[in-house]
C-alpha cells in the first residue's frame, strides 16, 4: 500500500539574538502554538503543490541528503502544505517546512529518524532558503519549547531547552509592523554582512552586547523577575534598532508601544524599506495593547508557548 504521512513543526519567535547568533553568539527562541503541515503521499510521479521555487528547492534538498545519507531511494511523491502562520514575518515558516519535510520524508521512507537526524536532514533545506543560517529557527521547529541556542560550528549547535514559567509570556503579543521586502537571506548577507565587512569593531560590539543581554534575559527567565526580563527585551529591540535592520514604520510602532508603557522588540531578520514583520510586546496589560493595536489598526496575533516541536499528524 502506498504511504501518506503527515507532519507538523512549530514557528517561533525570538527573544534575542537575532542575527548575532549568525556569528556563533547565543539566541533564546520560543515555539508558538502555530504551526505548518505537510502531507506527502506516494505517487508514481513528484508533484509539489507549492508555488515558492526556494520551498521546493528545499524539499529536493532534504530529500537528496537523506537518501544519500541512509543510501535509499525516497518514492516520489505528491506534497501538499497549510500553514497556521503568517509568512515571510519573522515567525520562522521557512524553518518549521524544512522540519515538518524532513520529518514526513524519514516516514515515508520507514526511517524512525531521532530528532537530532531529522534536525540534520531539514538544515539542508533552510540553507536553500537562507544561505548561512544559524540553524537557530529551526532548532526551535525541530525541540520545540524555549530554548538557549548557540551555533559552535557548522556542524556543532547547542540546545538546550529552558524550562520557563509560561506566566511571564501571558501578556505577550505579536504585532505585525508589516512584510518586509527584503528576506532574511538579502537581511543576513546583503545589509549584517556587508555591515560586517565595513565595520566589523561596530558590529563585534553589538555582538557582545546581544550576548550580554541574553544571559541576563536568560537568568531573569529562570529566576521569574518579570522587571528584569522586560527591561531587557527593550535592550535586545534597541540594540536591533542601532544595527539598522528596523524600518521606519516599525520604529514610530515602537516608539508608540513603549509610550504606552510596553516593552518591545522585532523578532526575526527584520525589515528596511517597509515593514520589519512581527514585534513581540509585553506590558502590564494585554488589553490595553490590544486596545492601542485597535486604535492603529494594527494587526495582531494572540498565541500560546508550544512544548511540541515537529510532530507526526497521522490519525
Ligand atoms: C531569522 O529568523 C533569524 C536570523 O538570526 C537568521 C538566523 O539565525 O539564521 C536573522
Amino acid at each position: 500500500m502506498k504511504k501518506t504521512i503527515s507532519a507538523s513543526a512549530p514557528g517561533k519567535f525570538h527573544l534575542v539574538g537575532e542575527h548575532s547568533s549568525v556569528y556563533g553568539k547565543p539566541a533564546m527562541l520560543c515555539a508558538l502554538n502555530k504551526r505548518v503541515k505537510v502531507t506527502v503521499e506516494e505517487k508514481d510521479s513528484d508533484n509539489f503543490f507549492i508555488e515558492d521555487n526556494k520551498a521546493m528547492e528545499s524539499v529536493v534538498a532534504i530529500r537528496s541528503y537523506i537518501d544519500k545519507k541512509y543510501k535509499i531511494k525516497t518514492p516520489k511523491f505528491e506534497l501538499v502544505v497549510s500553514s497556521q502562520l503568517p509568512i515571510g514575518r519573522g515567525l520562522g515558516s521557512s524553518a518549521a517546512f524544512c522540519a515538518a519535510v524532513s520529518y514526513a520524508l524519514f516516514g515515508l521512507n520507514g526511517l524512525i529518524g531521532s530528532l537530532d537526524e531529522i534536525y540534520e536532514a531539514a538544515y539542508l533545506g533552510e540553507k536553500v532558503f537562507h544561505g548561512n543560517p544559524s540553524g537557530g529557527d529551526l532548532a526551535v521547529s525541530v525541540y520545540g519549547g524555549v530554548i538557549w541556542f548557540r551555533k559552535e560550528t557548522e556542524n556543532i549547535k547547542l540546545v538546550r531547552k529552558l524550562k520557563v514559567a509560561s506566566s511571564l509570556f501571558s501578556n505577550m503579543l505579536l504585532i505585525d509592523s508589516g512584510k518586509p521586502v527584503e528576506g532574511t537571506y538579502e537581511m543576513v548577507v546583503d545589509v549584517v554582512g556587508r555591515r560586517y565587512k565595513k565595520e566589523q569593531v561596530l558590529v563585534e560590539k553589538f555582538l557582545s552586547s546581544q550576548e550580554k543581554i541574553a544571559k541576563e534575559m536568560s537568568s531573569a527567565m529562570l529566576n521569574h523577575d518579570k522587571n528584569l526580563f522586560e527591561k531587557t527585551i527593550s535592550q535586545a529591540g534597541y540594540n536591533l534598532e542601532k544595527l539598522g535592520i528596523v524600518g521606519k514604520q516599525a520604529k514610530r510602532m515602537i516608539k508608540d508601544i513603549e509610550r504606552s508603557g510596553g516593552y518591545v522588540k522585532v523578532s526575526g531578520g527584520g525589515g528596511i524599506k517597509e515593514g520589519s514583520g512581527m514585534l513581540i510586546a509585553i506590558s502590564d496589560s494585554k488589553n490595553d495593547m490590544i486596545e492601542l493595536c485597535k486604535e492603529n489598526n494594527w494587526e495582531y496575533l494572540k498565541f500560546n508557548l508550544e512544548q511540541a516541536g515537529v510532530k507526526s499528524e497521522n490519525e
